[in-house]
């Protein structure tokens, strides 16, 4: 059912035709997608409260059929920390009107629901850079994006402090 809530968004995002403006990647390689939106951001840096997820919505073309991907974020403060995506790495699992594998020049729209975990700090501000490979580790997308995180949004607090936490 969320899927399906994702989906539709990203689709009305589309229509929508908003875009965020990412850059290219700079520590890896790999093009930029034909079309990132970020909800809720359209001039980065990007705010990402705390347990919440942000939606990345990526349209790219497949350069070549593909059997499987995978989506990896990395995150930079002075080193490159890889950013766990759990369940959503598996990028085939969350496109929106195509399923593995893809045909040549396949135009594909793609959600991806990176959790933020509650116990980074708020008010951090670093690049991060998604990228989506393919089985042989060549990169199909890559685009980096600076994010400030932030204080989980109040509705959460009241739920903390309504349960006593
Ligand atoms: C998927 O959606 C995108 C954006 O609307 C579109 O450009 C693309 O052609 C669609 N691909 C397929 C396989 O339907």
């Amino acid at each position: 059912m969320l899927r399906v809530v994702a989906y539709v968004c990203a689709l009305l995002a589309l229509a929508h035709g908003q875009t965020t403006n990412v850059q290219s990647c700079t520590f890896h390689n790999g093009p930029l997608p034909i079309n990132t939106y970020i909800e809720g951001c359209v001039n980065p840096p990007c705010v990402f409260p705390l347990g919440q997820d942000p939606v990345i919505n990526i349209k790219f073309r497949a350069p070549h059929a593909v059997q499987r991907m995978t989506s990896f974020a990395t995150a930079f403060l002075f080193v490159a920390i890889p950013y766990p995506l759990g369940e959503a790495a598996q990028t085939c699992n969350y496109l929106a009107n195509s399923s593995c594998p893809l045909d040549e020049g396949e135009v594909v729209q793609y959600s991806l629901n990176m959790f933020i975990e509650s116990t980074i700090p708020a008010g951090v501000s670093l690049p991060i850079e998604f990228r989506i490979v393919d089985d042989n580790n060549n990169a199909l997308v890559c685009l980096r994006v600076p994010i400030t995180t932030a204080a989980p949004l109040s509705s959460d607090m009241l739920a903390g402090s309504a349960s006593g936490v």
